[in-house]
């Protein structure tokens, strides 16, 4: 698929077929993620894949913004060093692992996961403490059940520029 495609066909997906994802196409994504650009090549990540059934449903117990987890065939969560710009890292990470899953027919989801909810997931999956849970992505073969061309975006006027602030862009 090729990139730009690949970018505006892809949405947010929270219902997922039960068919198992191969191995190859989850290698396939950590790789994606593995070659993101990091600042200063840090690569402050780690990805923890989650296929066991049990945690699976756990983690869609815990996570009240995503329940839907729970029904995944496959999660990843994303765990970051305590670096300088690691939220910056984790969604140039994140976001390719997305893309390469929706090119290969699945879909996923950013789970936001705060407080006490962290602390449960942390002690699910055995993270330290020092490190930092991003978001726990869901991945599975993709149902879209809405047709059409997927949540709206502002406008290109209200968030470009040309030139200066304020100035209207005016393409020729
Ligand atoms: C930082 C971030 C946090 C998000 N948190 C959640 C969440 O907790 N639960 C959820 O269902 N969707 C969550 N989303 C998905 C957004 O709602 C979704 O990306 C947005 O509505 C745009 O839709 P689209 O991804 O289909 O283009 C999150 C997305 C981002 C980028």
């Amino acid at each position: 698929m090729d990139v730009f495609q690949c970018i505006r066909t892809r949405r947010t997906v929270r219902e997922f077929t039960a068919e198992p994802v191969p191995d190859a196409v989850i290698h396939k994504i950590l790789q994606a993620a593995r070659w993101a650009p990091s600042s200063s090549n840090t690569q402050p990540w780690h990805f923890i894949v989650v296929k066991e059934p049990a945690t699976i449903a756990e983690l869609g117990r815990i996570c009240t913004q995503g329940a839907f987890i729970g029904q995944a065939p496959a999660a990843i969560a994303i765990v970051m060093d305590n670096a300088r710009r690691a939220q910056l890292d984790a969604g140039r990470a994140l976001q390719q692992m997305e893309l390469t899953a929706w090119s290969e027919g699945l879909g996923t989801c950013f789970v936001g996961i705060r407080g006490e909810q962290q602390d449960a997931v942390k002690a699910l999956l055995g993270i330290p403490e020092e490190l930092e849970l991003v978001t726990v992505l869901p991945f599975g073969y993709r149902i879209l059940r809405e047709p059409g061309t997927g949540t709206p975006r502002k406008p290109m006027s209200e968030i470009t520029h040309g030139e200066r602030f304020g100035q209207r862009l005016t393409f020729s």
